[in-house]
């Protein structure tokens, strides 16, 4: 089986992609390192023992994604990351957002629907939520999104449910908790770009002595210890869910063509938890503060995970400890500048 992955040299892509390998499947990626870099390629051969078969395409590019699928005429599934994901750029350049992870989405089922190509697993957020009671299942109502990057993932569902409607095409979209950590090996992991706007990426740049201080963005939220709770799920076995969905739709294990499913792991943990749960693993005291709260913030939202238990049979591995620790060791493994 081959699978295209569009943006397969960004965070989770090259994860995703490690894990296919590692189960027996022929893949191809596409970017267009707009928010990633080539060196990310040999580093995933390093890992897997394998030339990753790579083009550089923009999906905003109908017509070299059609000439991209011309060429490669055995796609089986296609797993769609490349995006946008910067919530408050979204805010500031709506339009960018938009054309990308809108338009490129539809150029993209274009030119799988030319190719006869009907099988997409899909990035969503479980921003779709907004303000929910957690544990948040997929049923929950989506409400209107709070900025340009959530609509982007609403409108994106919608585009790929109305397209199953229309066509053959099957769509397993997956609504992503908080990401985080990096593969074991170090030779991957997330690289925000300038000050990190997300959590994790924030407290390891701390400890290293790239930010000199955490901000915790409120303590008087109702939570038992005052600040936000969220889910956060380790990257390896946020990208073991899309080889999971990937043989749901190949096996044609569903019984709707437009299937969702939360990945996280069902847990809840506060930012002052994150703070201390990396401290203690880590071994590094950190330098934060209590600061205002954040414009935006949701108070708490963890998944209901039994859906995705049940029908992918896929469940989470990793403790929050172990996202700390690949979090850390990727942060080092940075600094010490043997990346590429
Ligand atoms: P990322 O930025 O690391 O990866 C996205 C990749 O897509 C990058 O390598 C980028 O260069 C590429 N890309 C962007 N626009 C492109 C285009 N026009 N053509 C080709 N390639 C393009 O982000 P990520 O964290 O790996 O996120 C992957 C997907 O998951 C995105 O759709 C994102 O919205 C979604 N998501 C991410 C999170 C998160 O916290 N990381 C949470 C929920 C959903
Ligand atoms: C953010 C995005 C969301 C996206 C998700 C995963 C916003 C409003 N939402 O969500 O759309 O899907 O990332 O990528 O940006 N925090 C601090 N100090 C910091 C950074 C964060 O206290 O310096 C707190 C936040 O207030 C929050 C928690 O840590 O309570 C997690 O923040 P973050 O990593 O940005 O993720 P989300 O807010 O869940």
């Amino acid at each position: 089986m081959k699978i295209l992955v569009t943006g397969g040299a960004g965070y989770i892509g090259s994860h995703t992609i490690v894990e296919l390998i590692q189960a027996g499947y022929d893949v191809l990626a596409i970017d267009n390192f707009d928010n990633s870099y080539p060196y990310v390629l040999d580093n995933l051969a390093k890992i897997t023992g394998r030339t990753i078969a790579f083009e550089k395409v923009d999906i905003r590019d109908k017509s070299a994604l059609k000439s991209y699928f011309q060429l490669h005429k055995d796609i089986d599934a296609v797993i769609h990351f490349a995006a946008n994901k910067a919530v408050g750029e979204s805010v500031a350049k709506p339009l960018k957002y938009y054309e990308n992870n809108v338009g490129g989405t539809v150029n993209l089922l274009e030119a799988m629907q030319e190719a006869n190509i009907d099988q997409i697993v899909f990035s969503s957020s479980c921003t779709v939520y907004g303000e929910a009671n957690p544990p948040v299942n997929e049923n929950a109502p989506i409400p209107i999104a709070q900025s340009p990057y959530g609509n982007t993932k609403q409108i994106c569902e919608e585009i790929l449910h109305d397209q199953t409607i229309a066509t053959d095409l099957k769509v397993v979209a997956l609504r992503y908790f908080n990401p985080v950590g990096a593969h074991e090996s170090a030779l991957i992991g997330e690289l925000p770009i300038g000050i990190p706007n997300n959590l994790v990426p924030f407290i390891t740049q701390t400890a290293i002595g790239k930010r000199e201080i955490l901000t915790v963005f409120g303590n008087d939220y109702p939570t038992p210890d005052g600040t936000c709770i969220r889910d956060y799920i380790h990257v390896v076995d946020l990208a073991l869910a899309h080889v999971a969905a990937i043989d749901f739709l190949t096996q044609k294990k569903y019984t709707d063509s437009f299937s969702v499913f939360n990945l996280g792991t069902g847990r809840g943990n506060s930012v002052l938890e994150v703070i201390q749960t990396f401290e203690a693993v880590c071994g590094v005291k950190l330098n934060y503060q209590i600061g205002p709260r954040r414009a935006g913030d949701v108070v708490q939202v963890y998944a209901a995970c039994e859906k995705a238990a049940n029908e992918l049979g896929w469940k989470t591995k990793k403790t929050l400890e172990e996202c700390m620790l690949s979090a850390w060791k990727w942060e080092k493994a940075i600094a010490s500048n043997t990346l590429n």
